[in-house]
C-alpha cells in the first residue's frame, strides 16, 4: 500500500470523525466522509487481511509505520483514541459500511474504555472492527475477572457466527488468570462467587478455569501444562454453540434426544479448538474429556485411559455447578459441595487429584459463610495454611443477626476466642457473595 493510500484513509477517518462532531446524527455531511473512509479502506482490504492504526506512546502509526505529523494533521484520530485509550484499531476483511458507521459513533460517543469499548462494539453488531486498549499496568483482580468473562462471551459469539476465534485473547488472559493466581489465589477465588444466572456460561467458564489454574499451582505443575488446562477450562463448553440454546436453557428433564445432542458438546468443542491458531493439542483432548468419569462412565466413551489432567477440569466444573444455582438445584455452600463432591471420589472423580482439590480449598474454602462460637457471622477471605480450620473471616452480621454497618476482618488462626461453629446457608441472610467480593475487589 502506498503512503498516498494510507494518507486518504487516515485523512477521511479524522474527516469522518470531526464532521461527528460538528453535525447532528443523521445530516449527510456525516454520511459522506463515512462513506469514503469505506471506500478506501475496502480498497486496501482487497489485498490484505486486516489493516491496523495506531498510537504508541502517543504517536499515531500506520502498519507498525510512523505517521508524520500525526498530530497535526489527523488530530481528531488521535485525540478520540488517546481519551478512551486505544492502543490500537484493526480493521479487517469482510467490513461492512454499517459496522464502520457504528465504529465512528462510538470513538466519538461517550468515554468509554477498555472491556466496556468491545462490550459496545460486540451490541452495535461491530465484528470485523478490534479495538486494543492500551495495558494501563498491571489490572486488578475485576478487570480481569470481567475482561474474562467477555473474552469467552466473544469466542462463542464468533462460533455461533461461524467464524474461527483468534487464540490471542484468550491465551493472554490465562497469562494474566495466572499471574494473579501466582500472586494471591484467596482474592480472585473469592470472585468465583460470582454466579450469574443468567448467563451461567460465560461466569461459569472463567470460574472453572481460575479454580483449574489454583489446582494446578497447588499440583505444581510445570507452566506449559498449567497454559492449556487454563485455556481448556475457560473454553470447556465452546461446543455447546453447537447445541440449540433452547435444549441448554430447559428447565424441565432432556427427551433422549436432546440429551445425545448436549452429548456431543465435548466433541464439538475438540473440533473448534482445532480450528483455531496457535492452540495446543493437549487443550483440544482436555476439552473431549471433560465429561469423561474416572471409571470412564460419563461421555463420550473412549476405550483408552482419560488424560490425568482432565479429572481438573471435571473436579472444578463440577465444583463450580454445584455451588450454583440452577434451574434444578439450590446452590450448595463449598463445605457442602465438597462433601457431595467426595461421595464420588474413586468413581466420578480421581481421588488423588480429588483429594489435591481439597487440600487447596481448605476445610472452609474462600466464599464459605461461617457462624462463630460468638453467633456472629461472617465470609471465609482467605486460607491460612498453617490453620486450615481457622481462616480469616469478614465479619458481617453481629451476634444478634443485624448487618455490620463497618464490617471488620477477623484471622481466626491467632490469639482470639473464636472459632467456627457452623457453616450458613447464604439465602439465610441477605448477602449476595458475588457482590460481596465484587465490592472487596474494587477496594483493593
Ligand atoms: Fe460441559
Amino acid at each position: 500500500m502506498t503512503d498516498s493510500a494510507n494518507e486518504t484513509i487516515l485523512k477521511s477517518i479524522n474527516a469522518s470523525l470531526k464532521s461527528k462532531k460538528l453535525y447532528p446524527p443523521g445530516h449527510p455531511a456525516i454520511a459522506t466522509p463515512v462513506n469514503k473512509t469505506f471506500q478506501c479502506l475496502s480498497d486496501s482490504l482487497k489485498t490484505r487481511n486486516n489493516l491496523m492504526i495506531g498510537l504508541v506512546n502517543e504517536a499515531l502509526v500506520m502498519e507498525a509505520e510512523p505517521v508524520q505529523d500525526g498530530d497535526k494533521l489527523y488530530p481528531d484520530v488521535m485525540s478520540y483514541m488517546g481519551e478512551k485509550n486505544i492502543g490500537a484499531i484493526i480493521f479487517e476483511k469482510g467490513m461492512t459500511v454499517k459496522e464502520l458507521s457504528n465504529l465512528m459513533d462510538i470513538l466519538s460517543g461517550p468515554p468509554l474504555q477498555g472491556s466496556e469499548l468491545q462490550k459496545e462494539l460486540s451490541s452495535k453488531g461491530v465484528t470485523h472492527i478490534t479495538l486494543k486498549s492500551i495495558p494501563k499496568g498491571k489490572r486488578n483482580i475485576l478487570e480481569i475477572y470481567n475482561g474474562a468473562v467477555e473474552i469467552v462471551r466473544n469466542v462463542m459469539g464468533e462460533v455461533r457466527m461461524g467464524k474461527i476465534p483468534k487464540s490471542e485473547p484468550v491465551n493472554n488472559i490465562i497469562e494474566e488468570i495466572t499471574e494473579s493466581v501466582l500472586s494471591d489465589p484467596n482474592a480472585i477465588i473469592g470472585l468465583t462467587m460470582i454466579k450469574n444466572y443468567d448467563n451461567y456460561l460465560y461466569n461459569h467458564s472463567v470460574n472453572v478455569s481460575i479454580m483449574a489454574i489454583a489446582l494446578c499451582r497447588h499440583l505444581k505443575l510445570e507452566a506449559g501444562e498449567l497454559h492449556c488446562v487454563g485455556v481448556a477450562a475457560l473454553l470447556h463448553d465452546i461446543g455447546k454453540t453447537g447445541v440449540s440454546e433452547t435444549i441448554i436453557r430447559k428447565p424441565g428433564g432432556l427427551s433422549s434426544e436432546e440429551w445425545e445432542k448436549i452429548k456431543e458438546h465435548p466433541l464439538l468443542g475438540s473440533n473448534i479448538i482445532k480450528r483455531m491458531n496457535g492452540m495446543e493439542e493437549l487443550v483440544g483432548r482436555l476439552i473431549y474429556e471433560h465429561h469423561i468419569k474416572f471409571d470412564r462412565s460419563g461421555y463420550p466413551q473412549i476405550n483408552t485411559a482419560i488424560h490425568p489432567l482432565s479429572q481438573i477440569i471435571t473436579i472444578c466444573d463440577a465444583y463450580d455447578a454445584l455451588t450454583t444455582l440452577r434451574v434444578y438445584q439450590q446452590p450448595h455452600n463449598p463445605v457442602e459441595a465438597v462433601k457431595v463432591m467426595t461421595n464420588f471420589s474413586g468413581r466420578h472423580f480421581s481421588p488423588d487429584t480429588l483429594k489435591a482439590f481439597i487440600s487447596m480449598i481448605g476445610v472452609y474454602p474462600v466464599g464459605t459463610m461461617v457462624r462463630l462460637s460468638s453467633n456472629e457471622i461472617g465470609v471465609v477471605v482467605k486460607l491460612n495454611p498453617e490453620a486450615m480450620d481457622a481462616p480469616t473471616i469478614k465479619v458481617l452480621y453481629d451476634g444478634e443477626g443485624k448487618a455490620l454497618e463497618a464490617p471488620f476482618e477477623l484471622d481466626l488462626s491467632i490469639g482470639n476466642d473464636r472459632t467456627i461453629a457452623a457453616t450458613v446457608n447464604p439465602s439465610a441472610t441477605a448477602t449476595d457473595l458475588g457482590a460481596f467480593f465484587e465490592k472487596e475487589a474494587a477496594a483493593v
